[in-house]
Formats: C-alpha cells, structure tokens, sequence
C-alpha cells in the first residue's frame, strides 16, 4: 500500500496543465465497440480506472493499444466474447458502461452487476429499465445480468433521474437500434455531450445532447473515429481549490472554464479571484475566504466530484458554510478525517455545516474514495505540519501524477511505500 507525505503551510505558485477527463475518456474508449475498425483517442489520462476498461475490454477481444503521449488504439473489429466479469466490474462499475454497447453489436451481454460502493448503493436499475424499453430480455442471476435482442428497437425512455452512465449506456445502445429513442431527463455532462458528438463522427443520428431530452435516430451501422479527451473538469476544480487553501497564485492549463461555471461561480462567492480564458484559469486568494452555501446538484448544477473539496476550504473561511449533498446518500465521509484535522463540521443527514476559521494541523488520515483523497490531500496543503494520506489507490483512479503537479507548484508532497 502506498501513502502520501505532505508538509503543510506553502502557498502554491505557478502553472498546471489539466490532464484529459477520465469520464469522458471511459465511455469513448467503450464507444469503440460499435464498430469494427481502429478508433483512435488522444489526451487520455494515464489512470487506474483506464488501465481497468481497457483490460476489460481486451477480455472481449478488442485489441487495446497504448500508442504512448496519452494515445490509445482500440479496434474492436472481431470480437471474441460478451462477457464483464466480476473481478473486473467489482474494481469499477463504469464497466457497466459496455453493457449496452454489447447488446447492439453482439445481440447478448453478460456483466456482472456492480457491487457496493463507499459513497453509495448506486444502483443501475434505470441502466437495465432503458435497455428493456429498447427490446432487451433482461435476466438476473448469480449475480450477473444477462441481456440480449435480436436487434434494438427505439423507444420512449424516461429515466428516474439523469443518470450520467445511464445516459451514455442508453445513447450507445440507441444508436443502432431500429427506429427513434428519446432520453429523458438525460444527463447534461459535458462527458456526454462530447460522446454524443464522437457518436455522430461515427454516423449516429443524436439530437439534444447537453438538454433535458436526447433524441437518437438509429443507424445499421458506425464507423471508427479519432478524437481529443476533453480536458478533466474536476482536475481542474481541485487544483483551483488548492490554490485558494494555501492562499497562493496558480495559472490552470489546457482546462474548460466553460465546463465550471457553477464551480467558478461559487468560488468567486467565497472571495477567490478567478479568471477565465478560453482555456485557462488563474486563481490567487488573497484576502480572507468568506463562508457559503452550497447543495450539489446534476450539471450544469455545483458538482458532486468538487464537494468534498469545497468542503475542506470552507474549513478555512470566516464564518459558517452549509454544504448538501444530494446526489450519493454517503459521500461525507472525509468529514471525520477532516475534524481529526482540527475542522469544526457537524453533519446531519446528507449537510455538513462547517463551522470555519479553524487552522488545520497535520495527521495521519486514510482516503474512502476518489474525491474524499483529494480532499485530504488539499487539507495536507494547508495543514500545519505532516499529513500522511494512506490508500491512495483511490487517488490514483482519477488524478494523473497528482503529487508531481502539485511539488511543480511549491507542495512539499510525496509519496511513500506504506
Ligand atoms: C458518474 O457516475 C461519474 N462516473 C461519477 O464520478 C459522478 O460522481 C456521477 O456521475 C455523478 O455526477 C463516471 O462518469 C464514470 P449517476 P454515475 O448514475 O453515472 C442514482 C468520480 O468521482 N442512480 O449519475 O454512476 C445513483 O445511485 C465518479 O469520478 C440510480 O438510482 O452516477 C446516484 O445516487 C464518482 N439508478 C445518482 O443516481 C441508476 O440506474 C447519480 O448517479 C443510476 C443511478
């Protein structure tokens, strides 16, 4: 197991590049096997969560090649089985993801369902709902699902809610399926939108995405395509909140301002000088951090990924901030490690008030999930003295080099073999 080192109390200064966004790279690297020749994707994030979709997808006979500089081939022209297993899905459940990509291509999938998760039940019954209103038989047994169509037909699918999976897993399916389907209410993540646009370079007919209703005009067939990740939305909103937390100055690179505003917007809020470009973001905290509030919602609302981060720099603001979560029914669970740090947060139910201005002094402290490392991580960056983060494989899932970013920018921060 490894942990990370951090000694507190250095402002950050410099410039970051942002790496590409994991979760638009996951189902683009999944699109792939909706057509039979060499899709190619550049600006991928070299992540745990990739390394594990493209086992997964080699297990089915795609051919996954890293082409090195964050370029991956995936060809999945002859595919040799329709089967994600349990070792690998239990490992991340976006590898429910080929789901139905699977069922329109071979006719028949079995994935394993996803097991528990630390922030939550996260259930995929409206992955499985949208697939049954689109033709699939759906059988549950021994813990795998099993669903197969002779071919996908369109259909009227409205989901419980705008689940971002749910909706790539649906639009992949639709898109070669006979006839119209409408999605709604689909997510509006930028992650989906740009699936949406590589599913249209591909042939697909899809209308709507990043509204409320997506509308999919089925095709017979799609072809392989090149595209550019976007950059990581919740990269840049962390190295944003590090850069406010130890009152320092720091340029973000290669990032889509556009793809924060709610994150831009509640930062400026907290008395943070923001400035965006196109691609840029440069942040310094100077002044005293004011309290806010905030209650985490599906985009283009605050995002649940930047919660906990705003959480642990709210420890630092002059005043009381109310923080709800409401899209995991347990993603507060950095708030007891934070309060070992010295924090003043009292939860109730699915809020956490933060009581602020209260120094942070250094422990040791062990991360639950991707996000809540992070979390830690910042809380280390304005700690007084030593923080040790240990199990940082969650960390590791969704930050590229995070701790070599971070000492570019002054972090006294490395990593230690527990
Ligand atoms: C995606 O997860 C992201 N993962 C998550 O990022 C992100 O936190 C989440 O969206 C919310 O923005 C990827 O894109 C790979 P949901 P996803 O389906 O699709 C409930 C990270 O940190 N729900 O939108 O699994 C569910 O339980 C990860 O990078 C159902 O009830 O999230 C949750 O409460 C963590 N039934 C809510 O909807 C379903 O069939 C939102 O889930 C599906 C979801």
């Amino acid at each position: 197991m490894q942990r990370m080192v951090i000694e507190g109390g250095y402002p950050l200064r410099g410039q970051v590049a942002v790496s590409g966004a994991k979760n638009a790279a996951l189902p683009l690297m999944v699109a792939a096997l909706l057509t039979d020749g060499p899709c190619e994707l550049a600006n991928v994030p070299a992540l745990g969560d990739i390394r594990t979709i493209g086992g997964l997808l080699q297990q089915l006979g795609v051919r996954v090649e890293d082409l090195g500089g964050g370029k991956v081939r995936v060809n999945a022209a002859r595919l040799s089985g329709y089967e994600a297993p349990y070792e690998l899905v239990k490992t991340m459940r976006a590898s429910v993801l080929v789901l139905g990509p699977l069922v329109a291509r071979c006719g028949q999938a079995r994935v394993s369902l996803p097991g528990g998760c630390a922030i939550g039940a996260r259930p995929i019954d409206q992955h499985l709902a949208g697939l049954q209103a689109l033709g699939a038989e759906i059988k549950l047994e021994h813990g795998y699902i099993h669903a197969w169509a002779r071919r996908l037909r369109g259909a009227d699918i409205r989901l419980r809610l705008p689940t971002v999976t749910g909706t790539e897993n649906l639009m992949m399916a639709a898109a070669l399926a006979a006839g119209r389907t409408r999605i709604t209410p689909a997510a509006r993540e930028p992650e989906v939108v740009c699936l949406a646009e590589v599913l249209n370079r591909m042939g697909a007919r899809i209308r709507g995405a990043g509204s409320e209703t997506i509308e999919i005009e089925g095709v017979a067939h799609l072809s392989p395509f090149q595209h550019t990740v976007i950059p990581d939305r919740i990269e840049a909103g962390t190295f944003a909140v590090a850069a406010a937390i130890t009152a320092g100055e720091v340029t973000i690179t290669h990032c889509r301002p556009d793809h924060l505003g709610a994150v831009i917007r509640k930062l400026r809020q907290a008395g943070v000088e923001v400035e965006a470009g196109p691609t840029t973001l440069a942040v310094r905290c100077k002044g005293p951090l004011r309290p806010v509030r905030v209650t985490t919602a599906p985009y283009p609302g605050f995002p649940t990924d930047m919660q906990a981060q705003l959480t642990v720099l709210m420890t630092q603001a002059e005043g009381i901030s109310v923080i709800r979560e409401t899209i995991f029914e347990n993603r507060l669970m950095h708030v007891a490690e934070l309060r070992r740090m010295g924090a003043h947060i009292a939860v109730r139910g699915q809020v956490a008030t933060v009581y602020g201005g209260t120094p942070l002094s250094g422990a040791e402290v062990m991360a639950t999930d991707l996000r809540a490392s992070a979390c830690l991580i910042l809380a280390g960056l304005a700690a007084q003295g030593r923080t040790v983060v240990s199990r940082v494989y969650h960390l590791d899932r969704g930050y590229e080099a995070i701790e070599e970013k971070l000492a570019l920018l002054g972090a006294r921060i490395w990593r230690e073999r527990a």
